[in-house]
């Protein structure tokens, strides 16, 4: 299977890999440097990475501490010794933190290398991978620098995900169901279907979920490829969710805390007339619930803090709170009118369902 990407950069594809031969085929690809996450690494050189070539493999010991610039320049000392300068290739196997370090060096250096991903989480799978974007963090801002910078080649294989711990692949999951419902009614339901056999990672409906998810990425990201209006509304879930990760000290995985603030999001809908309390309940209970393993402590929600934490979304205006919201039709749209009291009484909703 194969998605072209008609990027604004460089046009690139994304293919899902049904066997693990296109790793001996990029084992000879030439002047190629391969930049590998130590964890992947260590559970796979053995395996499916045994064919790749000793000195041209780089592992890199990564965690969201180390997405940084100094990260960056221990690839460029090691990359400027290479014969190879403008002609290398950057070939990386990992997840959203190693793409992100190997994007970004792939961009700068020598003003922009080639580069192929080999994403190994379902979050770089069926959601990163795609975005163009390469992201580092600085002192304790979160991804403030960065470049838009899509791989060339994108390889996707599922059998990856078998070995990511549960709490980084519910994460991921956060994400997807987040794609899912922003797909449409249809796609809503595919997912929900298949719910079981997707948490116990079964390849085919993974692969059905991670394709879907990449189609709906794209469908946002049409026209808009540099973030500056559509595109934004795949923030659905971030209002509430960023705000509970800041309360809870981060102890709350991203995709899970996204999870959190759909549901969040739905019920202000709901209590709007935007979204039917059928339907509301329905998504919750069929697609939301199951989709949450970790559950925010009462002092992570409390609403005072939560409402400090999404004033300082950079996008809002005036005095009150901006955020997307879904409607009955699945149609998702962004309000800067969210009042301080629509906050405690969803709060109120999620502290009564979930604590
Ligand atoms: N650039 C973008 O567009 C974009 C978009 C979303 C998120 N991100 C970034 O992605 C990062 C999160 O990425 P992630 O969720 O993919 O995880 P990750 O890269 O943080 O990896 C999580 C853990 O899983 C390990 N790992 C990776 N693959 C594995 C495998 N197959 N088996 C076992 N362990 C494995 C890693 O070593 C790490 O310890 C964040 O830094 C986030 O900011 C970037
Ligand atoms: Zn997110």
């Amino acid at each position: 299977m194969i998605l072209s990407v008609a990027s604004n950069i460089h046009y690139y594809e994304v293919i899902v890999e049904e066997s693990p031969n296109f790793i001996e085929i990029l084992a000879s690809y030439p002047q190629a440097v391969y930049i590998i996450d130590e964890n992947v690494w260590r559970i796979y050189a053995k395996t499916l990475l045994k064919s790749l070539p000793l000195e041209s493999v780089i592992i890199l010991p990564i965690n969201e501490n180390r997405k940084n610039l100094d990260t960056v320049q221990e690839l460029y000392d090691k990359l400027v010794t290479l014969p190879t300068k403008r002609n290398l290739t950057i070939i990386s196997f990992g997840g959203g933190i190693l793409q992100d370090i190997t994007g970004f060096t792939a961009s700068t250096i020598y003003r922009g290398i080639n580069w192929i991903f080999v994403p190994t989480t379902l979050l770089s799978q069926a959601d990163s991978c795609i975005g163009s974007k390469t992201s580092l963090n600085y002192h304790k801002f979160k991804n403030i620098i960065g470049t838009f910078f899509p791989p060339t080649r994108i390889h996707i294989y599922i059998p990856f995900l078998q070995t990511q711990l549960a709490s980084d692949f519910f994460s991921g999951f956060g994400e997807v169901v987040k794609l899912h419902l922003m797909g449409g009614q249809e796609c809503y339901w595919e997912i929900t279907k298949q719910i079981n056999a997707i948490l116990n990672r079964q390849t085919k409906p993974l692969l059905q979920i991670i394709w879907k998810s990449l189609q709906v990425k794209l469908s946002y990201m049409a026209g808009d490829e540099f973030d500056t209006g559509r595109r934004n509304l795949l923030n659905y879930g971030h209002d509430f969710g960023h705000a509970l990760e800041s309360t809870s000290n981060f102890v709350i995985p991203h995709g899970q805390a996204v999870t959190f603030g759909m549901i969040a999001a739905n019920i202000v809908s709901q209590h709007r007339g935007t979204l039917d309390e059928k339907m509301e309940k329905e998504i919750y209970e069929s697609l939301l619930l199951p989709s949450l393993v970790s559950r925010p402590t009462k002092a992570a929600i409390r609403s005072d803090a939560i409402i400090e934490a999404m004033k300082k979304d950079k996008k809002r205006t005036g005095d009150k709170l901006a955020l997307i919201m879904m409607d009955r039709h699945f149609k998702f749209t962004r309000v800067n009118d969210l009042t301080f009291e629509e906050v405690t009484a969803a709060l109120l909703v999620l502290e009564k369902r979930l604590i």
